[in-house]
Parts: structure tokens; C-alpha cells; sequence
């Protein structure tokens, strides 16, 4: 897929159409006092998306952030902001990330039940839809949703906390993905969330992922801007 990558830190000027992997830092691995040099750093480098894990200590352990932190971090940049929500019943919270400012919001298959009502309802807002699945759900499981998403989130570690291994297995799931868009000619982005780092990165390459959620690799790195190259497989 080629697609058109606008670099916010070239004054939004589409500079170049390129098949590479977006990379979306995950703020869970940042300093929670200090969101805004989080938000800075990532501008800094050649990442295009945010994202942002929304947890609510049920359907995951931990709790994070809600709708307030999204609409803080949307005032502070033009970046994609890519919502994940790990919390039960994401129904309820929908209308309060579309209007914090989400332009992805990705709710887990495992989740809720009247799942192709919540994907369309979140479609109506104007916000792109996300399916998400852990690594005990199969693909064919979310395979009448796959016609009306906008994302696919395939988790390569069981949900609820950065910094841990990829589970390797997982990653055959974005090519089975990346199969059923090419046969049936759906438009979803297949994404990828969980230990991506620069020993892990050319695995989901090769798999044909298009978006890599990086949180403990991009934050913990000495240097970002490079290891953001590095994961794409530029250098
Ligand atoms: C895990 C989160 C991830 C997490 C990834 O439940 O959904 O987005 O931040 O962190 P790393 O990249 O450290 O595995
Ligand atoms: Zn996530």
C-alpha cells in the first residue's frame, strides 16, 4: 500500500509518498508528569501517529487515562491521535473520545458483543474505527467486521502493560490480514501492538504491517529519531 506521509516538523508539507511503516509511540511508556515533552519528542522525529492506551483496571489490570488526557494532548499537536481502549464496554466512553479529539478509536473484539453497532456508531462521528484482538482471539473471529474498519489492531502481547516480549506466534496474523484485504479488497490498516522493538521490527515488516505501536523501544531509546528509522527498516 503507498501512502502519503505528512512530517509535522516540515511545516505539514507532504514531502514524500513512501511504502513504510508508520510508527505511533505509545505515551504509556512516557513520564505522565511531563506529557507535553513527550508530545514534543515525538514531534521531533519522523513518527506520524500517538497513541494512546486508555485502561480501566477491569478489562485490564492497570488504569491510566481517560478522555481528558486525549483532548489535552489533541490541544497540544496535529499528530494522529490512535486511541486504544482496553476497558470494558467501550460503548460508553465513544462519544467522549470523539469529542476529545480522537481520529482512530480502536475498541477490543473481547470487550462487548454488539460490536458492529459500536464500529458504525464511531464511523457516524466522523472518527475511523478500530478492531483490536488479543493474542488468543483469531483473525476469523473478527471477519465480518473486517468490510467496515479503518484499522485492525492485531496484539502481539497479551494487553495491560508495556515492556513486554512479543509472542511471536501473533505476528502470522497481519499477513492472514494483510491476505483477506488483497482477496476481498478491503481498505483496513493492519497494526501492530506489543514488544516491537529493533530485534522484533523486520519480523512485522515482512509480514506487511502498516503501523507500529512503539512504546518501551521508542521512549527507552537514546536516541528516538533514530531508532523511529530503525524500526522502519531505513537504516
Ligand atoms: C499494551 C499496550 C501497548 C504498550 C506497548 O497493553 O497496548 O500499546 O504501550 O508497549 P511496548 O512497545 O513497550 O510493548
Ligand atoms: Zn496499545
Amino acid at each position: 500500500m503507498v501512502r502519503l506521509h505528512l512530517y509535522p516538523n516540515f511545516d505539514n508539507v507532504i514531502i514524500m509518498s513512501k511504502n513504510e511503516m508508520i510508527i505511533a509511540p505509545s505515551v504509556l511508556a512516557a513520564d505522565f508528569c511531563n506529557m507535553e515533552k513527550a508530545v514534543r519528542l515525538i514531534e521531533s522525529t519522523t513518527c506520524e501517529w500517538i497513541h494512546l492506551d486508555v485502561m480501566d483496571g477491569k478489562f485490564v489490570p492497570a488504569i491510566t487515562f481517560g478522555h481528558l488526557m486525549v483532548k489535552s494532548i489533541r490541544g497540544l499537536t496535529n499528530l494522529v491521535l490512535d486511541v486504544h481502549l482496553m476497558v470494558e464496554r467501550p460503548e460508553n466512553q465513544i462519544d467522549f473520545f470523539a469529542e476529545a479529539g480522537a481520529d482512530y478509536i480502536t475498541i477490543h473484539f473481547e470487550s462487548s458483543i454488539h460490536l458492529h453497532r459500536h464500529i458504525q456508531h464511531i464511523k457516524e462521528l466522523g472518527i475511523k474505527a478500530g478492531i483490536s484482538i488479543i493474542p488468543s482471539t483469531p483473525v476469523d473471529a473478527i471477519k465480518e467486521l473486517l468490510p467496515l474498519v479503518d484499522q485492525v489492531l492485531v496484539m502481539l502481547v497479551n494487553p495491560g502493560f508495556g515492556g513486554q516480549e512479543m509472542i511471536p506466534e501473533c505476528v502470522d496474523k497481519i499477513a492472514k490480514l494483510a491476505n483477506l484485504r488483497k482477496e476481498y479488497g478491503y481498505k483496513y490498516l493492519i497494526s501492530a501492538d506489543g514488544g516491537i522493538n529493533r530485534k522484533t521490527a523486520s519480523l512485522v515488516r515482512a509480514a506487511g504491517l502498516d503501523a507500529a505501536v512503539s512504546g518501551s523501544s521508542f521512549f527507552g531509546a537514546e536516541d528516538p529519531c533514530k531508532e523511529v528509522l530503525i524500526l522502519k527498516g531505513r537504516i
